[in-house]
């Protein structure tokens, strides 16, 4: 790093853009945030059907057994189950921790628990 630091000095650009990164990053951040109320639970139908159809179907009731029909998955599942199995996967799942974003993946448990 301080090889780094100094490759960079003679280049004030460089080191404006080193600083600058992570301020737009917080406002990129700020943006996420706001824009996740207008696209909130109008959206999460869109993301399932995107990730989560080819497994779980059209009408959530399940493509591979018993185990993906999630119609009623909010009765065995609470909100931080589901969001769990949906970051991590397990039993033939893939993960999506990473593919989706934090707020799209607690949408979608939130939409999934109220499945009852
Ligand atoms: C490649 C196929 C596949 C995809 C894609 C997939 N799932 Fe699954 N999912 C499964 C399987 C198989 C299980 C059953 C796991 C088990 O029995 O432990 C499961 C289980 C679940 C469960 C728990 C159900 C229960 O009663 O145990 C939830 C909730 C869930 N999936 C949500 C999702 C969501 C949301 C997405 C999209 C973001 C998704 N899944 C994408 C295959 C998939």
């Amino acid at each position: 790093m301080p090889i780094a630091a100094t490759l960079l000095a003679p280049r004030g650009a460089a080191r404006l853009l080193l600083v600058l990164a992570p301020a737009a990053l917080l406002l990129l951040g700020g943006c996420g945030s706001s824009a996740k109320t207008t696209i909130g639970s109008a959206d999460t139908p869109q993301v399932f059907k995107s990730n989560c159809v080819s497994c779980h179907g059209t009408d959530l009731q399940g493509r591979m057994g018993a185990s993906t029909n999630l119609t009623k998955v909010g009765k065995r599942m609470t909100k931080d189950q589901i969001e769990k199995q949906i970051k991590q996967g397990g039993g033939g799942m893939p993960a999506f921790n990473g593919r989706l974003s934090d707020a799209q993946i607690d949408e979608l448990a939130s939409w999934l628990s109220a499945k009852k």
